[in-house]
């Protein structure tokens, strides 16, 4: 019986999963990534979680048939290397071949939200649809555009890098991580609803936030239920670039459904139907018409489900 090990790289831990063939998960483990440590460091993590994995497993290594790798940044795809990644601190990284010497099996590397997008797409909330794009909402923003049950890469693997869409006008914008300025990730990722609930509070807006110690994205998103003003302003414009977005993407490449997750995405409802409405604003009826905006149900196992994917189904 074979089996595949799914890797997924975030910025504080790294997961990673048994699947059999049928992309069933049937064992995680998870260890710290140790960003801090530097690229090498956490290299040597992966490959030793994966092998750990396996051990720990009533399977053998002899079984895994490869090691399919999600990763956040702009990576050169077919090479497996990890071109910048701001969020990781990588850069020229050649992922891909690290491991296949360190581990002596097929390993393929793909984008984070480009394989939380296939696991979903897989197994998740894209099931039996075709066509879909997923946005990943936390510590950045991440896309991944499924078409024909295939992820979309683009001619050197930058496609589906949702939340580098230059989208906010220059009068109301700030500087990514990417160094560019107006990136949809620097409103609508955990990050940027922090950054701007800290903002209020520091110009001395009022609100319940002021009398909140360590900010993070669902306290905004709590307030903003509470019917806090600053919050659910903040929180509107987090849905309103993601919904503007959604409008462009639909014009561009038809998805019959949108999937969103990550952290934001538990928000629920209360963020969804804002989403909704300004894309439905934004966009012709006749390309609205049949096209979902729903959340993504794998969670935290999209990423690995997705990761061991790119192995089963190359
Ligand atoms: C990176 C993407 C990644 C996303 C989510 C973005 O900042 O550019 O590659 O998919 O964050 O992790
Ligand atoms: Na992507
Ligand atoms: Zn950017």
């Amino acid at each position: 019986e074979k089996i595949v090990v799914g890797v997924d790289i975030g910025g504080t831990a790294i997961k990673v999963g048994i699947c059999d063939l049928n992309g069933e998960l049937l064992h995680t483990y998870e260890g710290p990534t140790e960003t801090e440590k530097g690229s090498d460091a956490i290299c040597n993590n992966i490959a030793n979680y994966a092998r750990l994995i396996v051990e720990q497993s009533p399977y053998s290594w002899d079984q895994v048939e490869g090691v399919g790798i999600g990763v956040a940044g702009f990576l050169d795809i077919p090479n497996g290397i990890i071109k910048f990644s701001p969020n990781l601190g990588f850069r020229n990284v050649p992922l891909k071949a690290f491991l296949e010497e360190r581990l002596g099996k097929k390993v393929l590397v793909n984008n984070d939200a480009n394989v939380a997008a296939l696991g979903e797409a897989w197994a998740g909330a894209g099931r039996g649809v075709d066509h879909c794009v997923c946005y990943t909402l936390g510590t950045g923003v991440g896309g991944g555009i499924i078409i024909g049950g295939r992820i979309v890469e683009g001619f050197n693997g930058m496609a589906g890098e949702l939340g580098h869409m230059s989208i906010v006008p220059d009068l109301e914008a700030i500087q990514c991580g990417c160094g560019k300025m107006g990136c949809l990730e620097t409103v609508s990722s955990a990050t940027g609803i922090i950054r701007m609930a800290k903002d209020a509070v520091e110009r001395g807006d009022r609100t319940s936030l002021s009398f909140v110690p360590n900010i993070m994205a669902k306290d905004v998103i709590d307030a903003a239920k509470a019917g806090d003003e600053v919050a659910s302003r903040i929180v509107a414009r987090a849905a309103f670039y993601l919904g503007k977005s959604m409008a462009a993407v639909a014009v561009v490449l038809n998805p019959q459904r949108f999937i969103i997750g990550g952290g934001v995405s538990k928000a629920g409802e209360f963020l969804f139907e804002q989403i909704r409405e300004v894309f439905q604003k934004a966009t012709p009826e006749v390309a609205v018409e049949g096209v979902e905006i729903v959340p993504a149900i794998l969670g935290n196992n999209a990423g690995v489900v997705g990761a061991a994917g790119l192995i089963i189904r190359s």
